[in-house]
């Protein structure tokens, strides 16, 4: 970080102006550095949902919404999405280049190495209902890993934040694939290592000991660039999570549980599954006028859920991609013709050609799409973001990492502006009105 001007800034009481030193990264908006301000103004500054606050430095993700940038460590996300697979990226995430050969084989290694999870967790899952939905089973059984795998739980040790890091990337897909299975009464299915962590995962998801199962490798790799595309996101709600949770400490599986609750919500990840619920109750594009309506209502809390995001106000760079795979995944299926993707389709069109969408910049975000293509897929929209999670898993971990490593990191702790009442008395119970 490099300091190059300061701000100067007037409180309005007519003294001195305080000055602010404004920093800048390698990329993107300079920042005011406001960190003194407190102990020199006696002042805080007030910004409900971080709308102008950055929360931390940090090396790994950029975005620039206005232009539909999203880079990893540097890369273009389209580049990435072409070029490598989920395994490439999760290294380039938390290592900060792309691996040679020889790297990516260790690293795959490593994960493979850990993909089962210890047999009395598998016991677990049976204190769950049956019908519980799988995001409350992964919050729960990723909150228990730290109960089975406390032998690396020294966040202040490198090799112990990296073998906590490769648990969780290699156990989430199986985590997520038993809550289904758990969900639907069949068996759980161990992992097969030499299929790719995509193909993996629907071996896990979709296998039944009865019948040989075979992963289409053109489905295998939508998933895998579901999985790329949602790797990480710079300090989002879920990851502002983490790394809140991290800074007191706690241990990486309590903080990546709080990380898939805080996902779980559909302002956020839970958005693909609610915008598939959606589709499905709008159900004809003859009722599809009826929604826009609905939406445009400011009377009514209903939104075109699938449409709209806090940083990308042009397109999301991740939609377009995702958009380029449904109607591949659609055409390997012979699915071109499904009604509620040519309902989507129609959705889609209408939205972009409305005034009231085109004058506040709401795009169709990547899960307007990514919700089509997992169904096609044939995974059911409960699953959808626990999907989310298992690809998230590797942002949150390498931003959890990059947190702790950080010498000045402190516990994270904002302040407020209190309104509510002013000092009173306490009165005894005979006395009060
Ligand atoms: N449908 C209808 N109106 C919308 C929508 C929508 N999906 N999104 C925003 N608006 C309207 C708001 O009502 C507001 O209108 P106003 O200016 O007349 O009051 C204006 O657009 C700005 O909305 P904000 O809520 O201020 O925008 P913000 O940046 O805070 O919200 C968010 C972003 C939460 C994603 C929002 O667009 C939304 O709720 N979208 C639907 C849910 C969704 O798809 N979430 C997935 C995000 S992507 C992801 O997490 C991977």
């Amino acid at each position: 970080m490099e300091q190059k001007k300061v701000a100067k800034l007037d409180l309005g009481n007519g003294e001195q102006l305080i000055e602010l030193p404004i920093l800048s990264g390698s990329m993107g908006p300079d920042v005011i550095d406001i960190r003194k301000l407190h102990a020199t103004s006696g002042m805080f500054t007030y910004d409900p949902g971080f709308l102008s606050t950055a929360s931390s430095s940090s090396e790994i993700t950029f975005i620039d919404g206005d232009k539909g940038i999203l880079l990893y460590r540097g890369y273009p996300i389209e580049q990435l999405a072409e070029h490598c697979d989920f395994m490439e990226v999760c290294y380039l995430l938390m290592k900060g280049e792309l691996p040679t050969n020889d790297q990516r084989d260790k690293f795959v290694k490593s994960i493979n190495e850990h993909s089962m999870v210890h047999e009395q967790l598998i016991r677990f899952y049976a204190g769950f209902r049956r019908d519980a939905h799988p995001m409350a089973v992964t919050v729960g059984v990723v909150g228990a890993l730290s109960a089975f795998y406390h032998e690396a739980l020294d966040v202040s040790d490198a090799s112990h934040r990296d073998l906590s890091a490769i648990h969780l990337i290699a156990k989430l897909p199986n985590i997520t694939a038993m809550a289904y299975k758990y969900n639907r009464g069949h068996p759980f299915n161990y992992p097969c290592n030499h299929l790719s962590y995509a193909a993996n995962f629907m071996h896990m998801m979709f296998a039944v000991p009865a019948e040989e199962y075979k992963p289409n490798p053109v489905l295998a790799r939508a998933l895998d660039r579901i999985l790329i595309l949602h790797a990480d996101h710079e300090q989002n709600a879920s990851t502002s999570t983490v790394r809140l949770a991290g800074s007191s400490g706690a241990n990486p599986f309590a903080c990546i549980s709080a990380g898939i609750a805080c996902l779980w919500g559909p302002a956020h990840g839970g958005a693909n599954e609610a915008c598939l619920n959606m589709l499905e109750e709008i159900g004809d594009e003859s009722r599809i006028g009826k929604y826009i309506d609905r939406a445009k209502d400011s009377n009514d809390s209903f939104r075109l859920v699938g449409f709209g995001h806090r940083v990308y106000k042009n397109f999301d760079p991740r939609a377009k991609l995702m958009r380029e795979t449904c109607h591949e995944v659609l055409n390997e299926l012979g699915l071109q013709d499904d009604p509620l993707f040519k309902l989507a389709m129609k959705l889609e069109k209408i939205a972009l050609e409305d005034e009231y969408f085109i004058s506040r910049k709401l795009y169709p975000n990547v899960d307007f799409y990514s919700g089509i293509v997992q169904r096609a897929l044939g995974i059911p929209s409960s699953m959808f973001t626990a999907i989310f999670a298992t690809a998230r898993t590797v942002g949150w971990v390498a931003q959890w990492s990059e947190m702790i490593a950080d010498p000045a990191q402190k516990i994270g702790r904002p302040r407020q502006l209190y309104t509510g009442v002013t000092t009173r008395k306490v009165l005894p119970i005979s006395e009060r009105k």
